[in-house]
């Protein structure tokens, strides 16, 4: 198959790249040339998306098959990718977020209730829309407009082009700019005897998923044809995040413990900012039935290469708005205390 993947330069995109290099199909990146990465053979087209309807005709040139958006953020870009791409190439995936969901809305305050778990595709989404508009920072500097829901209603609603949605869960691994395991990690490494969690965050179940599973599942999503018009979203079987940092804690060499302690032990003016009453975890058998996704690379072998490239990498921290949920090393000395 010919395959044009709009991004793939980044964290994910690499990973999709080198599983359908190594399927056999020819593929070319469409980038701005401002991040690089090590890639198999692949051609480049640079330029900006803003811009995509421009290079029709080279896109034309290359008889594409599918086209894949990583980068697919707001209404306007989903309908800009399908004016570029519709009478060009046979079907358009992609990249979405669990973020869609109701559940997700819940968690942060902006709709009410509690939805019941694990999620399917065909769960409740938000009906809050803009999720981010009004943070003061917003992770990996997405757009104030970034909404998934609306991406995948232009991109489904399209009778030309067929389209397929993945929705991702919290991705880790090598690469990963967010650095999810690194402020465990740092604790870890900093021989703390404990890590202290709030206990509704420490029983807390979310859905994550590892970059070279997680680029897996994406390729072949694009490869078969039983995937056109479908959605999908991929998980690893979910944990609580007690037993996900101790099993970061084990594969570390860790000899400390994940101590988790009810709200009255934090200090008073310490509040987390979001409803961990809701859940967060997806069923996904769909695309291991109809695709047969399995992960390639297990739990332990995931943690233990992404903790090997997170040493690698200390100057790649996580945003601090990631990880508001864990403590100064003063303030939770002075909780293990009382
Ligand atoms: N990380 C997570 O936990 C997570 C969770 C759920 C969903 N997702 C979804 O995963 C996707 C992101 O994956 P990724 O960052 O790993 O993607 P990626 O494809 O690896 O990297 C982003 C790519 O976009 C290119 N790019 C950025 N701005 C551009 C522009 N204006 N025009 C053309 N190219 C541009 C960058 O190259 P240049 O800089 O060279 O242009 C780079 O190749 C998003 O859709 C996100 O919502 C991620």
């Amino acid at each position: 198959m010919k395959i044009l993947i709009i991004g793939g330069t980044n964290f994910i995109g690499p990973f999709v790249v080198r599983h359908l290099v190594t399927m056999g199909h020819g593929v070319t990146l469409f980038h701005r040339g401002n991040t690089k990465a090590e890639l198999p053979e692949v051609n480049h087209v640079y330029g900006d998306r803003a811009q995509l309807n421009d290079y029709k005709s080279q896109f034309e040139s290359l008889s594409l098959d599918v086209v894949i958006d990583m980068i697919c953020y707001t209404e306007s870009d989903a309908r800009m990718l399908l004016n570029a791409f519709k009478g060009i190439t046979r079907r358009v995936v992609v990249i979405s977020s669990m973020d869609v969901y109701r559940a997700y809305g819940v968690i942060l305050g902006q709709e009410s209730g509690v939805v019941e778990l694990p999620l399917t595709e065909d769960s409740a989404l938000r009906s809050s829309l803009y999720p981010f508009k009004d943070m003061p920072q917003r992770a990996l500097n997405v757009p104030a407009d970034y909404e998934k829901i609306l991406v995948e209603r232009v991109v489904m609603s399209e009778c030309e082009l067929p389209g397929t949605i993945v929705r991702l869960p919290m991705v880790y691994g090598i690469n990963d700019p967010l650095s999810r395991l690194s402020p465990y990690l740092q604790r870890m490494d900093d021989k703390r005897d404990a890590i202290v969690l709030l206990d509704s965050i420490a029983k807390w179940r979310g859905s994550y998923g590892y970059v070279e599973n997680i680029g897996y599942a994406i390729a072949l999503a694009v490869t078969n044809e039983k995937a056109k018009s479908r959605i999908y979203h991929v998980g690893e079987p979910e944990t609580s995040e007690q037993e996900r940092v101790s099993k970061i804690g084990e594969i570390a060499g860790w000899k400390g413990k994940v101590v988790s302690l009810p709200q009255e032990k934090f200090p008073s003016d310490w509040n987390f900012p979001f409803n961990t009453e809701q859940d967060w975890f997806v069923d996904s058998t769909r695309i291991r039935q109809e695709l047969g996704y399995s992960e390639i690379v297990p739990l332990e072998e995931a943690l233990k290469r992404t903790i090997q490239w997170t040493r690698n990498h200390p100057s790649i921290q996580m945003q601090p708005l990631v990880a508001p949920w864990l403590l100064d090393y003063a303030t939770e000395d002075a909780v293990l205390k009382q």
